[in-house]
């Protein structure tokens, strides 16, 4: 269709003057004796623009206002003007010209008042069209974008690892399964190992947790390379910040070590705030005012000062001597709680902050392990808002240990043939991490749960 993005009519001094035609739906209407007002939305931006309608200059006249609902898309030609009542300057469409593309009757759910993120959840595919679905999904495009460029500016090799996999990365039995073994096939079977025989590929399969083990035999190739596609988790956790599939960010680094890493999380997380601030200080604005107060200051100051690097140990020490009411006990050994997580990254520190060298037994089987015997080279970056948002480590190099490591876990080593390999073959040291992109959104929005950064959230009891 002919017509131009309201995005670039709202921008472009150049076209004061002339004719444009727009498309869009109807947010707001007014209607008076002459004259009927509307503000139009087409996606392009998170302004409306002001059609003006002089009623008598149109056949419709009078029944004109009946095109005007809320929810109605429209296409409009007309003279772009500078606004008559916006002091902030801006422009408008005076209208010669309607076409009603698609009418919309008046049960349209996304009424003009405002509505709580609560009840926008109960319809996900109406919900996008409202202003704060506007923004949050421009910045996530623009996150996404940057970064591609943050890696792809860095030598970085982009790589799709496969989602069907038949091991689970973290070892922490969260996949889910995948079969083509149709329902209550089990009961034809003496015996596990018979039944996955026949299933489709001959073994188990489930969807991947993470790619972090195929990147590792593409980074001992291509020496930098990046994921970014879905994760899926079958974690029952039904928190704020948990989904079932999610968008998953993965560097891994050949000749790294866990100082290599922490720089590499830092660096790229401050290139795709600053390209966020850069490119959508509209919507930036937006959340700042009406989802987190201060979220500017605090990018800002993200941006501008040195992440934390906190050792694990000494992060227990914080938590056992905190003026708080923790509902998880602390101890030396124990996996950090978001409660935890939190209070160091928001009470402590206020600003992100890396914990480092946790007790190998909380932590995956691949991370290398320290001289001390106990802890491993893991960094999780916490953050004020959300908690981690990434997860990484300083991979195990050595053959011996990692089957020690392995063994020690009662894995299944015959799923892992391919990844021992990896150290017997030129190994070095390297590493990487995973960064939840959800989470990033999250942060970089204020938006408080993970269900509104996501075009369709799955979680558990929810697959809408
Ligand atoms: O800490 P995780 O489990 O680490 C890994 O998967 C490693 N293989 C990463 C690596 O070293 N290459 O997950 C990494 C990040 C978390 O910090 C979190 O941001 C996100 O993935 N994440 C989730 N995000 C949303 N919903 C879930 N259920 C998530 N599980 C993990």
């Amino acid at each position: 269709m002919k017509h131009i993005d309201i995005k670039d009519v709202m921008t472009n001094a150049e076209l004061i003057g002339k004719e444009v035609t727009v498309c869009g739906w109807v947010r707001t209407s007014r209607d008076s004796k002459t004259m009927a007002f509307a503000e139009l939305n087409d996606g392009t931006t998170f302004k409306h623009i002001q059609i003006v309608i002089n009623k008598t200059e149109f056949e419709q006249g009078d029944a004109l206002p009946e095109f005007l609902r809320l929810g109605v898309a429209l296409c409009v030609t007309g003279t772009v003007v500078p606004s008559a009542v916006n002091k902030e300057g801006g422009v408008e469409i005076n209208a010669t010209e309607i076409e009603l593309l698609g009418d919309c009757p008046s049960d349209y759910p996304l009424q003009k008042k405002r509505h709580t993120l609560e009840f926008l959840r109960t319809m996900p595919h109406i919900r996008l069209r409202s202003n704060t679905f506007n923004a949050v999904f421009h910045v996530r495009s623009v996150l996404a974008a940057a970064i591609h460029e943050y890696f792809q500016k860095n030598g970085y090799v982009y790589v799709n690892t496969p989602l069907i996999t038949g091991s689970d990365a973290e070892g922490a039995g969260e996949m889910f399964q995948v079969t083509t073994q149709p329902f209550g096939a089990e009961a034809n079977y003496d015996n596990a190992d018979d039944y996955y025989a026949d299933d489709f590929f001959g073994q188990k399969a489930g969807l991947s947790v993470s790619g972090q083990l195929e990147g590792e035999m593409a980074a001992m190739a291509f020496g930098k390379i990046y994921t970014f596609g879905p994760s899926f988790r079958a974690e029952k956790s039904n928190t704020q910040r948990h989904v079932a599939e999610f968008w998953h960010v993965e560097p891994e680094v050949a000749f790294a070590e866990l100082p290599d890493v922490l720089e590499i999380a830092e660096d790229m997380m401050k290139y795709v705030i600053k390209a966020a601030m850069e490119r959508c200080p509209t919507e930036l604005e937006f959340f700042n005012k009406f989802m987190e107060k201060g979220l500017l200051d605090k990018l800002n100051n993200v941006v501008n000062s040195d992440f934390e690097v906190l050792d694990y140990t000494k992060a227990i020490e914080i938590l056992e001597k905190a003026d708080a009411d923790f509902k998880f006990p602390v101890s030396w050994g124990m996996d950090l709680q978001t409660e935890h997580e939190r209070y160091i990254t928001e009470q402590v520190f206020q600003k992100p902050v890396f914990v480092i060298n946790y007790p190998k037994d909380i932590k995956s089987f691949y991370m290398k392990q320290n001289p001390d015997g106990k802890t491993v080279a893991a960094a999780d970056l916490l953050v004020p808002g959300v908690g981690e948002i990434i997860g990484g480590s300083e991979r195990e190099a050595d053959y011996d240990k990692l089957v020690a490591a392995m063994h020690e876990r009662n894995m299944d080593m015959s799923a892992y043939g391919d990844y021992l390999d990896l150290r017997k073959y030129g190994s070095v040291p390297h590493g990487g991490y995973g960064l939840g992109f959800e989470r990033l959104v999250m942060y970089v929005t204020g938006v408080a749960n993970i269900r509104d950064v996501i075009l369709f959230p799955r979680t558990v009891g929810n697959i809408r």
